[in-house]
């Protein structure tokens, strides 16, 4: 290949990364309202440009959280275990799940644009369009779930540190919750910083969850770390 044609492509992909970055910047550098960041993200999925903004060569998260919730049920529990994707985006969580062999999923997200797109996968059974944390339970009855998982819904304006007790009301006693977020998060997120963690360590102390598995990614998104923490229901 000539060495012109090579720089172009190479300035394209330059491109590409740029604006992805850009557009995931745009929502979670903070000062948004809660439902001007779901009308974001509406749009964000309508153009068809959240999933190669953030595709898996950029953004490892559903991958990682959906390998680490498999592991805690055992293959003839895949096709029945119920799980909840909470802030299910367009479903690359729940796609991810349906190739271990999950059947048995619903999804959470405030952006119908999001869950529309979710939708054409035809992986979940229910959709739920609601923010988890805020003042209103969600509608899902106590211990309705074996597990629940979200990948990328923790950040600047997202799922608040409340969220937690309202996730551990919808799962049962035994099941599992699988937290994938970008690691800077914890240090840097006014809702998370020096908060998040001794939250999760007080649900422990209060026998209403226990710390199954804290582990780092090296390149969740963009390259940066991530970290995937596992609760089992007490
Ligand atoms: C970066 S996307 C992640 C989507 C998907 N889980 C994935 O990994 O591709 C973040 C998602 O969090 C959702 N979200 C934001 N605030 C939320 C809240 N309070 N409760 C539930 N979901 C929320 C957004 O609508 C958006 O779909």
């Amino acid at each position: 290949m000539a060495l012109e044609s090579l720089k172009k492509i190479e300035d394209a992909l330059e491109q590409d990364e740029v604006l992805a970055y850009k557009a995931n910047y745009e929502v979670f550098k903070g000062g948004l309202s809660r439902n001007e960041i779901a009308k974001y993200y509406d749009k964000w999925a309508e153009t068809g440009e959240y999933d190669t903004h953030l595709g898996p060569n950029r953004y490892t998260g559903p991958e990682c959280a959906a390998r680490a919730i498999a592991k805690n049920f055992a293959e003839n529990e895949k096709s029945t275990a119920r799980i909840l994707d909470v802030a299910a985006g367009t479903g690359r969580l729940g796609a991810e799940l349906y190739n271990l062999g999950f059947r048995n999923m619903d999804a959470l997200d405030p952006s119908e644009g999001m869950l529309n797109k979710a939708r054409e996968r035809q992986i979940y059974t229910n959709f739920i369009n609601d923010f988890i944390g805020l003042e209103n339970p969600v509608p899902a009855e106590d211990n309705a779930y074996d597990g629940l998982a979200v990948s990328g819904g923790f950040g600047e304006g997202h799922i608040p540190v409340s969220a937690l007790h309202e996730m551990i009301r919808i799962v049962r006693p035994g099941g599992i919750i699988c937290i994938a977020m970008r690691e800077e998060y914890l240090d840097y997120v006014s809702e998370y910083k020096g908060t998040l963690e001794p939250f999760m360590q007080n649900l422990e102390r209060d026998g209403k969850w226990k710390l199954l598995t804290k582990d780092t990614i090296t390149n969740y998104a963009f390259g940066k770390p991530g970290v995937v923490f596992q609760f089992v229901i007490s």
